[in-house]
């Protein structure tokens, strides 16, 4: 099985945990893509989706699914997403596609994050993917000597600007070994929009690809 054959067979399974006339929170990258793919196959049992990028809701609407302005929804029950990194305590990086900032937002109102992923993303400590963090324009190198001082070497990644208008700087080096503190560290610094540290709302499941087939783990 190659990796993306296995990060569709856990987007698929992951079908498993939408709830017939809901609204589906989604996520962005290439495993979510694969989960957009297999949502649209029961679209018709769905109400819509609530989308975390541009990318997405352009393939969701591509698809003829529904996607929600997320102020219009008092209630999401699951959220799918993608990881770049994830532990076994279910701590993440998120934001290789840059798009962490609505990552996190729509994983905030959800009452379930299912993490779909293949097993390349098991890690024991997060921090061999560079921390993307979303930073405002006129902050960068602000902000980048204060990553210098939490002990990262931070990467300006050229030519991105994210759906909200900022840039990304994707810092390298940092071995997390106390993801939580240093998300909310990184967070404190200001001109940060966000970091890709998803530990303080980490997943509640993980449906991991594997060359044995797909796992749900949590
Ligand atoms: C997007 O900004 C990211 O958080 C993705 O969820 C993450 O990079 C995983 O992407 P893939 O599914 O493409 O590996």
């Amino acid at each position: 099985m190659t990796q993306d054959e296995m990060k569709k067979a856990s987007a698929i399974k992951a079908l498993e945990f939408i709830e017939k006339d809901t609204v589906v929170g989604v996520g962005t990258g290439s495993t979510v893509n694969h989960f957009i793919d297999a949502l649209a196959t029961i679209k018709h049992d769905i109400t819509g989706a609530v989308s975390s990028s541009e990318e997405s809701t352009k393939r969701l609407k591509a698809h003829g699914i529904e996607v929600f302005d997320l102020n219009s929804i008092d209630t999401l029950d699951v959220y799918v997403d993608g990881a770049d990194e994830i532990t076994q305590h279910m701590s993440m990086i998120k934001g290789g596609g840059a798009a962490l900032t609505r990552e996190k937002i729509v994983a905030a109102v959800a009452k379930k994050f299912i993490c779909i992923a293949d097993d390349s993303k098991q890690v024991d400590i997060l921090g061999q993917f560079p921390l993307p963090v979303e930073v405002i324009p006129m902050a960068r190198s602000y902000v980048a000597r204060e990553l210098v001082k939490l002990g990262g070497d931070p990467v300006y990644r050229q030519g991105v600007v994210t759906d909200n208008g900022n840039v990304i700087l994707d810092v390298h080096n940092l071995s997390i070994t106390d993801p939580k503190k240093l998300e909310t560290q990184i967070n404190a610094i200001v001109g940060v929009v966000t970091n890709g540290l998803f530990a303080q709302r980490g997943a509640n499941i993980l449906v991991l690809g594997t060359k044995d087939g797909v796992q749900v783990i949590g």
